[in-house]
């Protein structure tokens, strides 16, 4: 008796250790974590991240996407591309010196070069000039449009 209660405890619990080491957001949490610990909307982020790095002591960052990927922002439905890799500098409420995370507005491409985070809203930085937004417009990761091509094909 207390045998089968103990096989089925381990079986359960391989089952639970499997589904945690394949789950990719548990693997990927650090990166949406460390973006809540400064100050920023996990949103910000799309779903796909793979591998993420920091130095704490410059702030330096590289975010790796499984692939590049392309989203909508809400409110105004910009469309915006994430490259395969982000890098930049995060500090408390402020992300600088941002590298591939790009928007269409206006008929063309600007790449953003920075972030900042002010009471509740977002302040995107193009170069000099820079656009707010409610950062509650940004709670959720976005997924990346057009990707599963098994779905499409079928
Ligand atoms: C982290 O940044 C500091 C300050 O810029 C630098 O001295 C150090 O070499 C960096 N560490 C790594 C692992 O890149």
């Amino acid at each position: 008796m207390a045998e089968a209660v103990l096989v089925v405890l381990v079986s359960f619990l391989s089952l639970a250790l499997l589904s945690f080491s394949q789950d990719p957001d548990l693997k990927s949490g650090s990166a949406y974590d460390e973006l809540r610990t400064s100050g920023f909307p996990v949103g910000l982020l799309p779903t796909n991240v793979l591998t993420y790095s920091l130095n704490r002591t410059s702030g330096a960052f590289a975010v790796d996407l499984d692939d590049r990927c392309r989203v909508t922002l809400p409110p105004d439905n910009y469309l915006a591309t994430y490259s395969r890799r982000i890098t930049g500098k995060l500090a408390d409420r402020r992300i600088s010196d941002l590298d591939g995370i790009r928007v269409k507005a206006f008929f063309r491409w600007w790449s953003i070069t920075g972030i900042r985070s002010t009471g509740d809203d977002l302040v995107f930085e193009v170069g000099v000039v820079s656009a707010k937004y409610p950062s509650r417009n940004f709670d959720e990761s976005p997924d990346c449009e057009g990707r599963s091509p098994r779905k499409a094909a079928s």
